[in-house]
């Protein structure tokens, strides 16, 4: 699939949903760990509910997405609740946010391993880092059909290991029922002062 291609692929999705998508769970589950101040990214932030979630706490809120239809939905999302959000139509990959530039990262249903080092050092001193994605043992039908885009056993830790880590979940086949974390990793982990 070339580039146009999968951004166009992107584009449809997001065109066809009805709503901003989810907050994403690492935040939600995690608020007592967010900072109470400071400038925040939503990398690949899709239509964006995260990144609304985090301008109502009142960090300086940034969104990046490279499909220009998800932050059309966004800007427009915002717009009719007040909140200021400073969005992007950015492709990530090719470029990653600048080193020390932000004191929270929030990266939900995203994986590309080659920019994890390039996200470490856009992490200010003391800076956040909240990830959630899905892992390759699978219990409910959802998610990327690729392996290469599901985590392995452990592999947020293993990504993050110079972060200090203050929470860690892998729901992988260990539930006995479904539940909204079926096949989720996440990880809140911060870089040293
Ligand atoms: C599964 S969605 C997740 C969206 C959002 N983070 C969420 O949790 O709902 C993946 C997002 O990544 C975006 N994306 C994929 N590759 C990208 C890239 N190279 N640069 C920027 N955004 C990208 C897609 O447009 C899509 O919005």
């Amino acid at each position: 699939m070339s580039r146009e291609e999968y951004v166009g692929k992107w584009n449809q999705r997001h065109q066809e949903a009805s709503d901003q998508g989810e907050v994403a769970q690492v935040l939600s589950r995690n608020r007592q760990l967010l900072p109470g101040a400071g400038k925040a990214l939503d990398l690949a932030c899709g239509r964006g509910a995260s990144a609304m979630f985090m301008a109502q706490t009142g960090l300086e809120t940034h969104a990046w997405d490279f499909s220009p239809v998800a932050i059309e939905r966004l800007d427009k999302k915002a717009r009719e609740n007040g909140l200021k959000i400073k969005t992007q139509v950015r492709d990530v990959v090719k470029y990653p946010p600048d080193p020390n530039s932000f004191d929270l990262i929030l990266v939900s249903y995203f994986l590309e391993r080659r920019i994890i080092p390039q996200l470490i050092r856009s992490l200010r001193p003391g800076g956040m880092l909240f990830y959630q994605t899905f892992v390759r043992e699978v219990y409910l039908d959802r998610g990327p059909s690729t392996d290469d885009w599901r985590l392995e056993r452990n592999e947020l830790l293993r990504l993050f290991q110079d972060l200090q880590v203050h929470y860690y979940r892998e729901d992988g086949q260990v539930l006995s029922e479904p539940t909204e974390l079926s096949d989720l990793a996440m990880i809140v982990a911060s870089k040293g002062t």
